[in-house]
């Protein structure tokens, strides 16, 4: 459902931003990749999303090469970074309205956008209040709401959790075991080792734009995945 075929991203400074990366996540599969400030983590995230060219390669989503058709692509895939863009001044009912519409759903009601925000937990209260007085947290749960309404087979999510309180955090990667569970391939970058290994079904190794390691449910279970990951960190095991 998201592929990279030897995808590569080399920056104008001539920065190798991701060097030859092959990866497959599946539909049903949580993916979390894992990799220092700098390791390439964002440039696969927005070479998926077409917001970058590659150099080389190719990035699919549901079989379409994002580079080649775009907008046939975009239709397939939903996208959640660190910090959700949303409307200030827009409470989280209409927000949730406008990047619904947005993205091509038109046929929605105010019930299915209660449920909705009911499902990842905002709480009751704040769902006709204007979102400048959300909290980060609250922020993130409208941004998943956002992606859930879009409903596409693939899900994209760029340090989702970074900011969040453990609790916060922990509702999030509970709701996206939910997501997987309902077929959704989702792929996702983090610095948290403990999460990736607990959400992971496949949890990644990204080192100077290659991905180094990728460790699947029944390695995650057996291996110190903090361990492995300093000992990639420190130059170990590369090569
Ligand atoms: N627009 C750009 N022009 C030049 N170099 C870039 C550009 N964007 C990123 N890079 C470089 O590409 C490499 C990978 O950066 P990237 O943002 O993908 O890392 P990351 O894994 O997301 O890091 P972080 O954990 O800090 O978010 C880094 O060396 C970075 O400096
Ligand atoms: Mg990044």
């Amino acid at each position: 459902m998201i592929v990279a075929d030897q995808l590569t991203k080399v920056y104008e400074n001539g920065v190798v931003g991701l060097d030859h990366l092959c990866l497959e996540v599946k539909p049903g599969e949580i993916f979390c990749m894992l990799g220092a400030n700098g390791a390439g983590k964002t440039t696969t995230i927005n070479l998926f999303l077409n917001f970058i060219e590659p150099t080389s390669g190719r990035a699919l989503i549901n079989g379409i090469d994002v580079n080649k058709d775009p907008l046939e692509a975009k239709k397939y895939v939903a996208y959640l970074g660190e910090v959700v863009q949303l409307y200030g001044n827009f409470t989280a009912i209409q927000n949730l309205d406008f990047f619904t519409k947005l993205s091509g759903r038109r046929d929605v009601s105010k019930k299915e956008y209660r449920d909705c925000l009911r499902r990842v937990g905002l709480p009751e209260w704040a769902f006709d209040t204007k979102v400048k007085k959300f909290s980060k947290g609250m922020r993130q749960r409208v941004g998943l709401a956002i992606v859930m309404m879009k409903d596409t087979p693939a899900i994209i999510l760029d340090e989702p959790t970074s900011g969040l309180d453990p609790r916060g955090a922990q509702d999030f990667l509970d709701m996206l075991k939910v997501l997987r569970d309902e077929g959704k391939a989702i792929f996702m970058s983090t610095h948290d080792i403990f999460r990736a290994k607990e959400v992971g079904d496949r949890v990644g190794i990204m080192k100077q734009g290659r991905l180094v390691m990728v460790l699947d449910r029944e390695e995650l279970e057996e291996v110190d995945l903090e361990k492995v990951y300093l000992e990639y960190m420190r130059g170990w095991g590369v090569d």
